[in-house]
This record gives C-alpha cells, structure tokens and sequence, in this order.
C-alpha cells in the first residue's frame, strides 16, 4: 500500500519503534507527525538496541528517507545528540533524515515551565515526561511558538525570541516566584544548531505528497498512544497533540484522503506511564508480574510503567474512533506462564450501570469497576513461534477473542522484542 499509518492504539509504548522498523524494510519514506521527545521508541537489530526519541524508524534502513514533519515539537539539543549519538553508531543519518521547517520548536523555557506547571498542579500533575512538550504547543496555540524555519531569519528570529522570552521571564516571577535563568547566548546557540541542520529542511508537506505522486512508499509513525491523545483521550491526562490518525494530515500536511491504509499497535496486556484512569490496571502482584515479564520501565523516562489487562473497552472505543484497518499485537510473549488471563470486556458505572462503550467523562472514568474475563493462560515459551499455529490452544483462543472485541483483524503478532520475533496472520487471528 502506498500510505499507511501505524499508531499507538492503548497509552503509548505499545511496540510502535519495533513495527515501524520492521515495516520500513519496505517503505521508501517513514514519516513522524506528532509528539517530541517524550517519545520512546525501542528498534533492537540483533543484540543492539536503539531507543529513537525524535528520529523516525526507517532511520536505521538503507537508503530510506524519515521526515520529522510539521506537527512534531522539537528539541534541537535533544535532536542532535540523537543523530550524533547514532552517527557514532555507524547510521549515516544525515543521508536520511529531513525536517519540517514549520515544526515548532522546544526551548529551555518550555522545559522548566514544564516542571513548573507540574509542581502548581500539586495532587492533580498529569505525570509528564518533563520535556518541556505541553508548553511548546501551548505557545504554538497561543501564536507565540518559534518555527525551525525562523531560526534561519536572524531579525525575525531575534525578535521572536526576546518577546518570548520576556513573556515567560514574567510568567514565571509572577505566576511562580521563580527566575527563568540567564540563557544570554540562546540565540547564538540555537543559530549554530540550526546551521547544523539547514541541509535537511524541507517543505515536509510538499515533498510528502510528492513521493506520493511519485508512487513511494510512505509509512506514518505515530507517537504516544490513542488514550493520550489531546481530545480522544483521557483529558487532561494527555499529551499535547493529536496522536491518532486525525493528526497526520495536520502534522505532515498530507491530505487525509490519500491514506489507504490505517493501522495500530496494541499490547496483549495494557501499560500506562504517569497519571491518569486506567480502568484495567492492577495494583496486586500480577500487575508486577506483568512488569517484570514485560520488563515495562520507560524508554524515555525510565519510569515504572503501570501494567493491567488489555481493556477491550478502551481498544474498540481506539480502533472505532480511528476507523482501522489492521492490528498489531505485540508482546504476547509476555503472557506466557500465567495461569488465566484477563480482559477487560465492560465497565460498571459507580451508579452500578454497566457499559461496554468507553465514557468520555473524567469523573466516571475515575469511579469505574471494571468487568473482566479470565480466559485459560498458557505456560509455553512462545517467542520462537513463527505462526498462528505455532501457538498454543489457549492462547489462539485469547488472541482471536481480543480479535473479536477489537473488531478490526489482527494481521500480526510479536513474540519478542527482536526484527525477527514478528510473524504475519493472513487470516487474522480466526481458529
Ligand atoms: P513504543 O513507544 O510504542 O515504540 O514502545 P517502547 O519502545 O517504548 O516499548 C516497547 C517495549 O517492548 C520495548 O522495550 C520493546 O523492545 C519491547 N517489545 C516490542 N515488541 C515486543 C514483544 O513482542 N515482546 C516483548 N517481550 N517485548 C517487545
Ligand atoms: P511513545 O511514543 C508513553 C505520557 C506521559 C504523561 C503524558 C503527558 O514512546 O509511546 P507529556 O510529556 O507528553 O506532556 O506527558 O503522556 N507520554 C507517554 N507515555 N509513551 C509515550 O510515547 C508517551 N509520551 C507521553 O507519561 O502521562
Ligand atoms: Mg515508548
């Protein structure tokens, strides 16, 4: 297929650095549209692991190219010691790589405001990655953010940056009694950094729908996950931007129309980092279990991921609301051993009503009991399964049922982290 995308379908770091490198093999451009570097996304090429934050997964391929477009927040410091520290890993990643001019970018007053808002919210903070990536959009919103392309100004630049900078000295002694700290050569720096990168800036939506007229290969990367999402997730326990399929015609500027093929990445089980309803998750033993098996810290923050049952609720309210087409489902390995399984198939409402449609509503979310499955576990070691048929019964069975819940066929499965622990299901998961 010309176009496709692949999204995170549950609350980020579902598999998607895995998926996207192993589809990139085929694609001709990989392309990020959302998020910054509260991303983390895990390639393993044999024994090496690679943990991309900002550089799109078709980086570590031959001769592909991987466009950051316009709707990713961008953090020129962590961005060059990304590709610095790749380049010194032997990927030519300037070969590669190209940058929106029109993405928006981080600063270090981003950042500390950040941390700032963080500790105002006291009991109510969302948990962020403390990237600095929530006031970068808002100053995108707010007509006040300063594009890449900006930089290459020197007078608008300058401009741009001292009325920032003096809204933000003033927020900060007012609103929060702290000092933003003397930053004297900003300026200069970020001038140097983006003469670093001037050869990679490009019109992204131009040369996006160019490859596509010109019949390349194009692969969308999501960042984050359906729940984080600004309006289809659980607000405000979000993330700034839109991460569902909605959000790539506006982050690359490739018109929605001209997608053919919408995908997403889902875990067996469900995993959320930072704050916010998480109606499956569990606080008991299993919920560690499925920690330590899933090894589930974060790839970016190193966080203790919080673990629960997949939650079919939240799962078909992600794929309805993305109209999918095809489901990924990663570390199934990882429920190996346990005696059942769960997943979650409804809700019970604190009025005792129950439901199988996700509620948009913070303060229902909050009170719910959810309503779970147990299903038969299996014991095997699965990771060297190279088939459907290579699975046990039982865990078929679990995988068709999620299928079922899902509505929407899962058309691969992985059994381990490596490029070679993923197998294709011609016929979805059906036994
Ligand atoms: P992303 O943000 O969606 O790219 O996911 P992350 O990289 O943050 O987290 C996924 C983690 O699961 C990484 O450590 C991957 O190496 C690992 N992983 C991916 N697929 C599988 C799988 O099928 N089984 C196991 N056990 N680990 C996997
Ligand atoms: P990938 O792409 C998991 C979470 C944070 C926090 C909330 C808001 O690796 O799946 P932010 O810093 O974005 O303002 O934080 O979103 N979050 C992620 N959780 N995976 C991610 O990315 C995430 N990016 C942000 O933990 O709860
Ligand atoms: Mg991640």
């Amino acid at each position: 297929m010309p176009a496709s995308a692949v999204i995170g379908l549950q609350w980020g770091d579902e598999g998607k650095g895995k998926v996207i490198d192993c589809l990139a093999a085929d694609a001709d451009l990989v392309v990020r549209y959302a998020g910054g570097n509260n991303a983390g996304h895990t390639v393993y090429v044999d024994d090496q692991k690679f943990v991309l934050h900002l550089i799109p997964g078709g980086i570590l391929h031959h001769g592909k190219k991987n466009l950051i477009g316009r709707g990713v927040v961008l953090n020129l410091e962590a961005l060059l010691e990304e590709i610095d520290g790749l380049v010194a890993r032997g990927v030519p990643v300037e070969e590669r790589l190209l940058l929106d001019g029109r993405a928006h970018l981080i600063f270090p007053y981003h950042t500390k405001m950040d941390g700032l808002t963080e500790k105002w919210r006291g009991d109510g903070r969302i948990g962020t990655t403390g990237r600095g990536i929530g006031p970068a959009y808002a100053d995108k919103v707010s007509r006040t953010g300063i594009r890449l392309s900006d930089v290459l100004d020197a007078d608008l630049f300058r401009e741009r940056l001292s009325a920032a900078m003096a809204e933000k000295t003033a927020v900060m002694e007012k609103v929060y009694g702290e000092k933003l700290a003397d930053d004297a050569d900003l300026f200069e720096r970020t001038r140097a950094q983006v003469a670093r990168l001037q050869d990679l800036i490009v019109d992204g939506g131009a040369y996006v729908r160019a490859a596509a007229d010109e019949g390349q290969t194009i692969l969308f990367e999501g960042a984050q996950g359906v729940m984080l999402d600004l309006d289809a997730g659980t607000y405000p326990y979000v993330t700034s931007s839109w991460t569902g399929i909605a959000g790539i015609s506006g982050g690359t500027g490739f018109p929605p129309n001209r997608l053919d093929r919408a995908l997403a990445v889902t875990k067996a089980y469900c995993t959320r980092v930072g704050e916010g309803p998480f109606p499956t998750e569990l606080h008991c033993d299993t919920g560690q279990r499925l920690r330590d098996q899933g090894n589930e810290y974060g790839a970016t923050t190193g966080r203790p991921r919080r673990c629960g049952w997949f939650d079919a609720v939240q799962a078909r309210y992600s794929c309805a609301s993305n109209g999918l087409d095809g489901i990924f489902l990663t570390n199934l390995d990882v429920l190996s051993g346990f005696e059942s399984v769960g997943v979650g198939v409804g809700y019970r409402l604190p009025c005792g009503t129950e439901v199988t449609d996700y509620p948009g509503e913070l303060s229902t979310l909050e009170g719910i009991e959810p309503l779970v499955k147990e299903m038969p576990g299996w014991q095997e070691d699965i990771t060297a399964a190279n088939s459907i048929e290579d699975l046990p019964q039982s865990c078929r069975d679990y995988v068709a049922f999620l299928e079922e819940q899902m509505g929407v066929p899962v058309i691969s499965i992985s059994v381990g982290p490596g490029r070679e622990q993923m197998f294709h299901c011609p016929q979805g998961a059906e036994v």
